[in-house]
């Protein structure tokens, strides 16, 4: 048997593959496109394995996915190719729509058609997961109760919009052609291997770097953080006991302002590597022009996932933040390599 992710070269598919191939014995089939946001040198961990082989293409190209499928017999395929940045969606909504929504559209078609040739008890038993965000819900106020999987889609950024149509995709495939889909909405992630264009990231990046620490509006916005780890660990659990046709929201229980998670990410580096003049990381925050459509709160019930199939986060936030800043300390060269040319590009544009 085997699985095949799409995304895997990204963030969270890059750690979902290295936990995957130290957790279980099972081979994984890599699809990844190698966007601004794919790095190759995120699997390089996984150099020559035996149970890891990377393929270079779009999910939108069906022929490719259809011989994929068929000629490694795959059994389930976890979805994380996506455009995912809210800042990028809204410079420029049109590659969100083409790979979240058309791109999608075309892997779904390759998976019907492959399934539809399947024997029944192999049909019956091949899982698309698809994940997605919480972003799909909207936003909340300050005292309303957190997001459930009973939630109404409200999606306010392109990137949400586009999110949502995908999800809707996945269910209509789900009831119309008997695909045993799973959907997945998680909250904000953070950990190794993030692209520094997200907060976090970019935080520490930009900290380093001697540069302001763009906070967007007032900075109170509210963010329910996950540690990447415990995200891949929901999503192995939901691939493996989770219900046909279900959906669930993953989250870690911890909700934060930006502003304090930016002073928290300071504090952190102050500790580790203070700067050169004695002076604070925090001088270098600055309240900048706030993201049009911000939404102002994310929070994430998690608990039929906790009850139906017994996930909970292990990560604490200060742990997951602290170890965060360590391993962006550790692996300079890393972010160096992935913030020349296109993503320096980018960064003037958004932060001029
Ligand atoms: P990312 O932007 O870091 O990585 C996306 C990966 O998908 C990249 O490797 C890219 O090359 C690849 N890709 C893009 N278009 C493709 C295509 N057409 N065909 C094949 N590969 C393609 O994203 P991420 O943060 O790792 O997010 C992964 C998934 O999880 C996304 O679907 C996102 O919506 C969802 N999600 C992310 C978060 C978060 O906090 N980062 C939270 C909840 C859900
Ligand atoms: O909630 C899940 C989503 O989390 C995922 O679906 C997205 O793929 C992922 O990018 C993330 O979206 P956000 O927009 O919440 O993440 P981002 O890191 O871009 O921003 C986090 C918060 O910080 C948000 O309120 C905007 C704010 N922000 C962000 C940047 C990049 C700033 O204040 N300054 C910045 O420079």
């Amino acid at each position: 048997m085997t699985i095949l992710v799409t995304g895997g070269a990204g963030f969270i598919g890059a750690n979902f593959i290295l936990d995957w191939v130290a957790t279980t014995d099972e081979p994984v089939v890599n699809l990844d496109a190698l966007t601004y946001a794919g790095n190759r040198g995120n699997l390089s961990p996984l150099d020559g394995h035996a149970r890891h082989l990377f393929v270079e293409g779009n999910i939108g190209d069906q022929p490719l996915v259809e011989t994929l499928l068929r000629t490694h017999g795959i059994r389930a395929v976890i979805n994380f190719a996506a455009e995912s940045h809210v800042d990028r969606s809204i410079a420029g909504p049109a590659p969100f729509f083409e790979t979240n929504v058309m791109a999608t559209l075309r892997l779904l078609e390759a998976v019907r058609s492959h399934i539809g040739a399947l024997a029944p008890a192999e049909r019956e038993a091949f899982r698309f997961l698809h994940v997605s965000t919480d972003e799909v819900f909207g936003t909340l106020e300050p005292d309303e109760p957190a997001f459930t999987e009973e939630t109404p889609y409200r999606p306010n950024s392109p990137y949400s919009a586009s999110k949502a149509a995908s999800d809707h995709m996945v269910r209509a495939y789900a009831e119309t052609y008997g695909l045993k889909a799973l959907i997945t909405n998680c909250s904000n992630n953070y950990g190794p291997l993030q692209f520094p264009e997200k907060l976090v990231p970019l935080i520490i990046h930009r900290a380093l770097g001697g540069k302001e620490l763009p906070v967007y509006g007032d900075g109170r916005q509210v963010r329910d953080w996950l540690y990447v780890g415990d995200h891949c660990s929901a999503i192995r659990t939901v691939l493996g006991r989770g219900a046909p046709g279900s959906t669930y929201t993953i989250g870690g229980n911890n909700q934060m302002e930006n502003i304090a998670l930016v002073q928290q990410l300071c504090a952190q580096l102050d500790a580790r590597r203070p700067r050169a003049d004695g002076r604070r990381y925090a001088e270098q925050i600055r309240f900048v022009t706030d993201r049009p459509g911000h939404d102002r709160r994310y929070a994430i019930n998690a608990d039929r996932i906790g009850r139906d199939l017994g996930w909970k986060p292990a990560m604490s936030l200060e742990t997951g933040l602290r170890q965060t800043v360590d391993w962006y300390l550790a692996n300079e060269a890393w972010v160096e390599t992935i913030t020349s040319g296109a993503y320096r590009d980018w960064v003037r544009r958004q932060y001029a």
